[in-house]
């Protein structure tokens, strides 16, 4: 297959994940001889004709949050973003691994399909639900198979292994970016080696699982903040890029760019960036020179390859708006680079809701996000922001809410559906009573018989009031030893 052909069926099979988005969606609004759903289908199996003139039958894949179309795994763009998310959480919501498609799929055959997914996920989704349901109704041309229960036993242990290598990866991080700010700081080679080993884990973690790693980025040190600062962001850039669908070693340059994204602070004076009481003017143009120092030290510090040249343009460009104010002052037909984008938001983000020396209580993470809502379009890319807020959900991981049941309870994963970002899993820490939980966890979406919730958020809590540890209840005690770990 050459080069331009394989483009050509990227883009096919991501327009028939759209496709069949756009059905699933219209069926749950429409009758079944409403113009608009046959529109749909016909869509859809016109695509589905093109990518089976390829490939003949057309298998669509779900595996660790990414979508596989005959074994090629598709990049989600921005624009094919909701449709992306929506078939994996259709498809883990009912245990599949494939859907298995033959060219000889037929409007009617297509039509049963779409309406029986609807009736059992308005019940009782589950894997055997559907199986039965397509046999019943004689669908033969679209086949399913099962992600199956030995997968998932076998992933419980595997997670709880790969939490304790995320957390030794977490701490190495922060003692690798210690050691290559003091080597800058003293003008002694850099050795970024280690740097990128680091942050491949990164990597491979937020592949793995996503949310316990951003479970990680609530760890904020007051004392050590530019350290704990620069891997945070790391994190919530990698995942971000993630959501983008950027390829695993694009991955990699963005987390090496967003690590270092701060790197020339280590010319501010200590006293300076750590001064109680307001900057004074001169004060605070020598704090905002720390984008071209970060970018003469990168350029100077490190052999100049694809991967330095982004984190350089990153150290330059994490403070410009996405309406190029902000500093430094750049030409307003400069176009910011997309990892600049994407550090601006996740980096605000990071700095929010950490406690300073000269902000003590730290904006909550939902008034955070609610922050970048508000920004998008002046200071940060509005598309971005939606993707971001619709992997943190309106309450991010760490946000403490009271609920209308009376609970307290502390976000702990965002909502498995993109569609409605307002209701995370928690862990309940408090009952009704204001007893103390053992954290049983659940999920905001849970209803009862009649489609009514079981509980709502009342009100956001501050956690520092209340004297809540929230990284410690999210990821265990933190105090680790990262001796030997590379
Ligand atoms: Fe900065
Ligand atoms: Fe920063």
């Amino acid at each position: 297959m050459t080069e331009s052909t394989a483009r050509v069926d990227t883009r096919l099979c991501r327009h028939l994940v759209n496709q069949l988005y756009v059905i699933l969606r219209i069926v749950k609004i429409y009758q079944p001889n409403n113009a608009s759903v046959a529109n749909a289908l016909e869509g859809f199996l016109n695509v589905l004709r093109s990518v089976a003139g390829t490939w003949e039958n057309v298998t669509i894949e779900a595996m660790v949050g990414c979508l596989y179309v005959n074994g090629v795994r598709l990049k989600v763009d921005v624009a094919g973003y909701a449709s992306h998310r929506y078939i994996v959480q259709e498809m883990e919501k009912f245990g599949l691994r494939n859907i298995i498609i033959t060219d000889r799929l037929g409007i009617e055959e297509l039509r049963t399909f779409a309406y029986a997914v609807t009736e059992i996920d308005g019940g009782r989704p589950g894997f055997e639900q559907l199986r039965s349901a397509l046999d019943e109704k004689g669908i033969s041309n679209i086949s399913i198979t099962k992600s199956t229960g030995a997968d998932s036993q076998l992933d419980d242990k595997r997670a709880q292994g790969a939490e304790e290598r995320a957390k030794k990866t977490y701490h190495n991080t922060i003692k690798i970016v210690k050691q290559i700010m003091h080597s800058a700081s003293h003008f002694e080679a850099v050795k970024l080696r280690r740097a990128k080993r680091a942050v491949q884990s990164i990597v491979d973690s937020i592949l793995h699982d996503e949310s316990f790693l951003l479970s990680l980025a609530t760890i904020k040190s007051h004392d050590e903040y530019t350290f704990n600062h620069c891997v945070n962001v790391c994190i919530y850039s990698v995942a971000l890029g993630q959501r983008l669908g950027l390829s695993k070693s694009r991955l990699g340059q963005l987390g090496m760019a967003a690590l270092f994204h701060d790197l020339g602070k280590v010319e501010i004076p200590w006293d300076i960036l750590n001064k109680p009481e307001g900057l004074n003017r001169e004060e605070w143009e020598l704090v905002k020179a720390h984008t071209v120092h970060g970018t003469r030290l990168l350029a100077k510090l490190c052999r100049l390859d694809e991967q330095s040249l982004r984190a350089i343009v990153v150290a330059y460009e994490h403070h410009v708006n996405f309406d190029l104010t902000g500093y430094p002052a750049v030409r307003k037909d400069r176009t910011i680079d997309l990892f600049s984008k994407i550090v601006r938001i996740t980096d605000a983000f990071d700095a929010m809701t950490t406690s300073r020396i000269y902000r003590m209580i730290p904006r909550n993470p939902h008034d955070s996000v609610l922050f970048l809502v508000r920004e998008g379009g002046k200071s940060f890319d509005p598309h971005l922001v939606r993707v971001f807020v619709s992997m943190t959900g309106i309450y991010p991981v760490g946000t403490v809410l009271e609920l209308d049941t009376g609970e307290s309870a502390v976000v702990v994963k965002p909502s498995r559906d993109a569609s409605d970002i307002a209701r995370p899993s928690v862990s309940i820490i408090a009952g009704s009573e204001g007893v103390q939980c053992g954290g049983e966890i659940l999920s905001l979406a849970e209803t009862d018989g009649q489609g009514r919730y079981l509980r709502n958020v009342k009100r956001v809590l501050e956690a520092d009031q209340f004297g809540l540890n929230v990284p410690e209840l999210l990821v265990g005690p933190l105090g680790m030893d990262t001796a030997g770990v590379q």
